[in-house]
């Protein structure tokens, strides 16, 4: 990512499947003075999705995509991201894994937060593996998205230690909590 040089916020979109909890989060962020960022779209594959609520509260312009025909959603996504001068992705619980050719053209521009210390635990189900194995520390990630799931260089990652009274729920609560604090630590760190 271009490091910033004058005081335009970079126009950035996040994708999101769910709660949007990181969503919010985000915007939050975005409104702050030091923030590199401004959140000018929210997309999402979910129309039950409950973070398409942010975009309504924030005033943010939001736009659902089905994702039955892939390619058809990736080009009109990609057309919206133009056309809106979206030059910075960042996803946040988005549960669709976007194409080569779509992450091709974004190279470097996008990002997501992972609930676990990656490279462990790839994929669903993090916090689950974590009590099953037993690990003695859990976390979460901030990393370059690339064609290979949950594979891109990280940017920044957290970690606390699992105490034996560590559940499934317990975890996903500290996770999120923690997560909250390094989405927007991860963008200062890519843009300045
Ligand atoms: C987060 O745990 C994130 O790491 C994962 O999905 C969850 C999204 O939570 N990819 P929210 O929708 O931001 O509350």
């Amino acid at each position: 990512m271009e490091k910033l040089t004058g005081f335009k916020k970079t126009k950035t979109a996040v994708f999101i499947s769910g709660t949007g909890s990181n969503l919010k989060n985000l915007i939050r962020f975005s409104k702050t003075k030091k923030s590199p960022i401004s959140i000018n779209l929210i997309i999402s594959n979910n129309s039950l999705a409950g973070g398409l609520k942010y975009a309504d509260q924030f005033n943010i312009k939001k736009k659902l995509f089905s994702f039955q025909n892939y390619k058809n959603a990736e080009k009109n996504i990609s057309m919206l991201l133009k056309k809106e001068k979206i030059k910075f992705v960042c996803l946040a619980g988005f549960m669709k894994i976007l194409s080569k050719n779509f992450i091709k053209k974004y190279d470097g521009k996008i990002i997501n937060i992972h609930p676990s210390l990656l490279p462990k635990y790839k994929g669903l189900n993090t916090h689950s593996r974590v009590i099953k194995n037993k690990d003695k520390f859990a976390g979460c990630t901030v990393h370059y998205v690339t064609e290979n799931l949950d594979s891109g260089k990280i940017i920044l990652k957290k970690k606390f230690k699992v105490t034996s009274k560590d559940s499934v729920a317990s975890l996903t609560k500290k996770v999120l909590k923690l997560e909250h604090k390094l989405y927007p630590a991860a963008i200062m760190k890519i843009f300045y």
